[in-house]
Formats: C-alpha cells, sequence, structure tokens
C-alpha cells in the first residue's frame, strides 16, 4: 500500500515540492505559456487562467486516485513557484513503476536546480512508494531533459515511433529507464 498522494509534500533540499493546488494557476499559466518551455512537451503554450486551471485539476484527480503525483517547486520560503515535478503515471497492479516528469521557468534552466531535485524525487518512488522502475518518456531534440537523465543512472532504452500525438502530429519519443538499485 502507499501512502495518499494527494497531501504528499517532500522537501527536495533547499525546495519544497507541494501537490499543485488551484491557488498555483497565475504561477502555472506563467510557466506554461512559455513557448520555450513547453516545446517539447504535450501542451500548447497557455493562452488563459483556464488552461492552468485544467492542469491542476487532472493532477489532483490523478493524485486523489494514488495513480499519479504533481509538486509544485519552490524554493523553501519563497512563494515563487518555479516548476513542476512528480509522476505522471504509476503502476501499481501489473508492475512497481512510476513515470517522471518535470519543467522549470527558463530563467532556472542551467543551474542544476533539477538535478537537485530529481534525486529526491527518486528516493520518493523507489523508497516511499516502493517502485522498482522509475522512466520517463522524453520527445527526440530535448537534449537538457536527456542530459538530466544521464545524470542520474537512467538509460536509453529505445525509441518508440509515433508513441505520441499532440500539437496535430506525431512524434517520436525515447524511453529512458532506471531500476531500483
Ligand atoms: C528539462 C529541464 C528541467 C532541464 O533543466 P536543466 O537546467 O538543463 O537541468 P538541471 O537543473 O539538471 O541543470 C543542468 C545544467 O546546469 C548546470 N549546472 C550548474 N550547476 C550545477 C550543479 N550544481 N549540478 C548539476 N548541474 C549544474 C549544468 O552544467 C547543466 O548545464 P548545461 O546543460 O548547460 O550543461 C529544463 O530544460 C526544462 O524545464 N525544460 C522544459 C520542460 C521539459 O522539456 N521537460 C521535460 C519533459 S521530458
Amino acid at each position: 500500500m502507499i501512502p495518499p498522494l494527494a497531501d504528499q509534500t517532500l522537501t527536495a533540499g533547499p525546495y519544497s515540492l507541494i501537490p499543485l493546488a488551484r491557488g498555483d494557476a497565475p504561477d502555472l499559466l506563467v510557466l506554461f505559456r512559455d513557448p520555450t518551455v513547453v516545446e517539447f512537451m504535450d501542451i500548447e503554450p497557455l493562452a488563459n487562467l483556464k488552461g492552468a486551471k485544467d492542469i491542476i485539476l487532472w493532477a489532483q484527480e490523478m493524485a486523489e486516485r494514488n495513480r499519479g503525483l504533481r509538486w509544485a517547486i519552490r524554493r523553501s520560503g519563497s512563494p515563487t513557484l518555479i516548476g513542476t515535478v512528480g509522476f505522471n503515471t504509476l503502476e501499481l497492479d501489473r508492475g512497481f513503476r512510476g513515470e517522471i516528469a518535470y519543467d522549470l521557468a527558463q530563467a532556472y534552466w542551467g543551474q542544476g536546480v533539477m538535478s537537485e531535485i530529481l534525486p529526491y524525487v527518486m528516493a520518493f518512488g523507489f523508497e516511499t512508494l516502493g517502485l522498482h522502475r522509475l522512466e520517463a518518456m522524453v520527445t527526440v531534440g530535448n537534449l537538457r531533459s536527456c542530459r538530466l537523465l544521464e545524470r542520474h543512472g537512467f538509460t536509453l532504452e529505445g525509441q518508440l515511433k509515433d508513441h505520441a500525438f499532440w500539437k496535430g502530429r506525431f512524434w517520436d519519443q525515447l524511453v529512458y529507464g532506471r531500476l531500483a538499485d
């Protein structure tokens, strides 16, 4: 049994991770209306607050069903949301695996922020949730994401042809995996 995810907070070094909540909508709009941030993601740049609220609802429903979890990232003590991280899916019936996902506002790229946070998220997956496998799906060309995963012991396992469809076209996806030690 895993703990109820909807109220799981996590301290990740100097960062605090709190499940996305309704009040995060304005900050999430700022994050995801940046075309550079969403370039390799499955969403168009957000145009309005409704788009941000829909993402939060998706995250909350997934957490309530213990099928995934998405945290807002803030530097502890700061009100500014700088990104999100979590598990897009959790498979606990026919496997013990979770798909991690993450994003940062562009101003925070290139400083090792996600590299500092990811080990805590991985430990949460392996230890708190008891997962055996972590995986990540990366759109071809998202080199920063590939580098991040490779720095944290994920292995490129293959390229799924036309695995995803969004923004009006199919996309190949790279599969990265890391098993529990
Ligand atoms: C994916 C994403 C989070 C990676 O961000 P990032 O800043 O490259 O990743 P990190 O936080 O690990 O930082 C690594 C960079 O910081 C540098 N760095 C500085 N100090 C560092 C430290 N103490 N430790 C590690 N890296 C450090 C590294 O050299 C590296 O820079 P480089 O890529 O120019 O060589 C970011 O590009 C992003 O939000 N993209 C948009 C959303 C997205 O595509 N998400 C992924 C979907 S699969």
